[in-house]
């Protein structure tokens, strides 16, 4: 595994009013991808974006656009977030009785697939699947709202998932998502993960957006 690592900044916890300003100060701190969080109130009790924030995030950066859809039935709505601008697409494995068709489905519209998993869910379907996803996203909380905390069981999770991608020679990039700062950043490191998505630690940093963005980085070269 290599040592390179991302950020993708969640605009969850973005100002909206200002989300140009926002985006731009990402793309200066050298944010990777920018994060869209799609959530129905129903798989979770949140309602957040749909395509058209999509959309407006594509006219405002030429960064990835990483879309977790965290909704039922997403496979009735692929087409449309690809088409809004959508670069990366990530389902949850709870929502999707039909997985292998839902991620190809994702790599049909010429977007890189995603498979996300709860914290509770076990990840069982990593070994039938690889040939089938190019990222897997760990839920390093449970979804639905920003500004939880890490939950330290999840560390053992990332290296399991490791494990089992090296074991099926799978050069997928392995995700981590809700609670991830400067505290916790380097734990998951350690264990594998290499794209760290970050909605409070960044957007609602004392300092700034560049400079959550700058102690996340330093929580990577620190780490113990
Ligand atoms: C949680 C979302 C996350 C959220 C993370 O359900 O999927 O992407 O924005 O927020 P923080 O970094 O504040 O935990
Ligand atoms: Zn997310």
């Amino acid at each position: 595994m290599n040592n390179k690592f991302e950020i993708s900044p969640s605009i969850l916890s973005a100002n909206l009013g200002q989300l140009q300003a926002e985006i731009e100060a990402c793309e200066r701190s050298g944010a990777d991808r920018i994060h869209i969080d799609v959530m129905d109130g129903s798989f979770v009790p949140n309602i957040t974006f749909g395509q058209v924030m999509v959309k407006n995030c594509r006219a405002l950066t030429d960064l990835p656009l990483d879309v977790h859809l965290m909704i039922v039935s997403p496979e009735r709505h692929i087409e449309s977030f690809a088409k809004a601008g959508a670069d990366i697409i990530t389902v949850h494995y709870e929502t999707c009785p039909l997985i292998q068709r839902t991620l190809t489905q994702i790599r049909e519209t010429g977007a890189k697939s995603g498979i996300c998993f709860n914290p509770g869910t076990p990840l069982d379907s990593l070994r039938y699947l690889s040939a089938d996803f190019d990222q897997v996203l760990l839920m390093t909380v449970n979804p639905g709202f920003g500004g939880q905390k890490y939950i330290p069981s999840m560390t053992l999770k990332i290296s399991d998932t490791a494990q089992i991608l090296k074991e099926l020679g799978s050069d997928a990039l392995i995700q981590v998502d809700g609670g991830i700062d400067a505290t916790t950043i380097g734990e998951a490191y350690a264990a594998g993960a290499r794209n760290f998505i970050a909605g409070s630690s960044v957007f609602g940093h004392p300092e700034g957006t560049e400079a959550g963005i700058r102690a996340l980085r330093a929580g990577v070269e620190n780490r113990n």
